[in-house]
């Protein structure tokens, strides 16, 4: 039997069946009794897709003007924390690999190697920073200095994680960054997480990120730089609104891969109200449960203006650092660019919500 990995679903065995336990527990799991993170993708698997024929689909482009920026396909990397678990060269290998597809690749606070170390690793990608506001204000000024110094194009800023969401695997396994690697962005100290029992991560994030944030802050953040702010983990109309009328640069529908609130709704659910709030206003993202190059076209045709991902990314990685990761999302790229033709969409434009229909249609005929 051939041992090639010929899907996203390969690439996760070989990393369920390598990773250790605990890693694999903090990459995989979700929040409670992770029914958000089951609907995140069954959600999208009761979509389905209604083609169009004989609309000549030679020449197949997918570029668009993102915050600015020129990426060449609306499928970007989701930032995700500490990528060296994964693999030793980390979230530099993952930059480099969304630069391979000219992707947007979103950089976690809570990434292995330091923003610069990422940046000048991978200068050409687009790479946006995502933010957690830490309780100590100057720790918080200096990584947004440091990202813009960096040259990073866009602060993704996290607002579904005041508290940390209740993970009953890393409970269970006692998940903590293992002692050989460290939050490449803080100090030897503020990088530590020293519990032994139960999560050294939910202690990490309970003592140091800011649980009083409101949307104010927002407006704090505006003022102390000058890059497009982005709100990830939205996923009401009515906070899409007041985001947007506070001038944020775009609207991130995420639930956190299903591990902050638990029986939140998957994030294909929710994307239709937001974009009837403030589609027409500002840019709409969305990510969590995107396994498929299907589920990109999906969420495109219900208005958001790019998808992201990053589990398949650290199951790419896992298996082969940067030339995994590039093997798995170029993977994804090549069903997305599959589902264009047989859909008999040439451009972006041309995917059109009607094309998308839930199941439940069928069984009423
Ligand atoms: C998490 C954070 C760190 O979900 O984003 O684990």
């Amino acid at each position: 039997m051939s041992n090639k990995l010929t899907s996203v679903k390969d690439y996760e065995n070989y990393a369920v069946n390598t990773l250790p336990k605990p890693v694999l527990g903090y990459y995989q799991g979700g929040a409670c009794e992770e029914f958000t993170l089951s609907i995140n993708n069954r959600a999208f698997n009761k979509l389905r897709i209604i083609p169009r024929m004989l609309r000549n689909v030679q020449n197949r482009d997918y570029s668009l003007t993102v915050q600015g920026n020129k990426v060449r396909l609306p499928i970007g990397i989701s930032p995700c924390a500490m990528h060296k678990m994964a693999h030793e060269d980390g979230e530099c290998a993952s930059a480099r690999a969304a630069g391979k597809y000219g992707a947007i690749f979103i950089l976690s606070t809570l990434s292995n190697c330091s923003l610069e170390e990422v940046a000048h690793a991978a200068p050409d990608t687009v790479k946006w920073f995502q933010l957690y506001v830490y309780k100590d204000r100057a720790m918080t000024i200096s990584l947004i200095q440091r990202a813009e110094k960096a040259g990073y194009k866009a602060l993704v800023l996290t607002v579904d994680t005041p508290v940390f969401g209740i993970r009953y695997r890393d409970i269970k396994n006692n998940f903590s960054l293992p002692s050989h690697l460290k939050l490449g962005n803080f100090s030897e100290e503020n990088s530590k997480m020293s519990k032994t029992d139960g999560s050294g991560l939910t202690d990490y994030v309970m003592k140091l990120f800011n649980d009083q944030l409101v949307w104010d802050d927002v407006l704090w953040l505006k003022r102390i730089t000058k890059l497009p702010i982005i709100i990830k983990g939205i996923l009401s109309a009515a906070d899409a609104r007041i985001a947007a009328d506070l001038g944020c640069n775009g609207v991130f529908v995420s639930n956190h891969g299903g591990r902050q609130l638990d029986t939140s709704p998957a994030t294909i659910e929710a994307l239709p109200s937001i974009v009837r709030e403030v589609g027409h206003q500002v840019d709409v993202y969305l990510d969590c449960g995107i396994r498929q190059g299907t589920d990109a076209f999906k969420a495109l045709a219900l208005g958001a203006k790019m998808v992201f991902l990053a589990q398949p990314i650290l199951w790419g990685l896992t298996y082969n650092g940067q030339k995994g990761a590039e093997d798995v999302f170029g993977l994804i790229i090549n069903e997305f660019d599959n589902a264009m033709a047989l859909t008999g969409c040439r451009k972006l434009d041309q995917i059109k919500k009607e094309m998308v229909v839930h199941e439940s249609v069928f069984s009423k005929l």
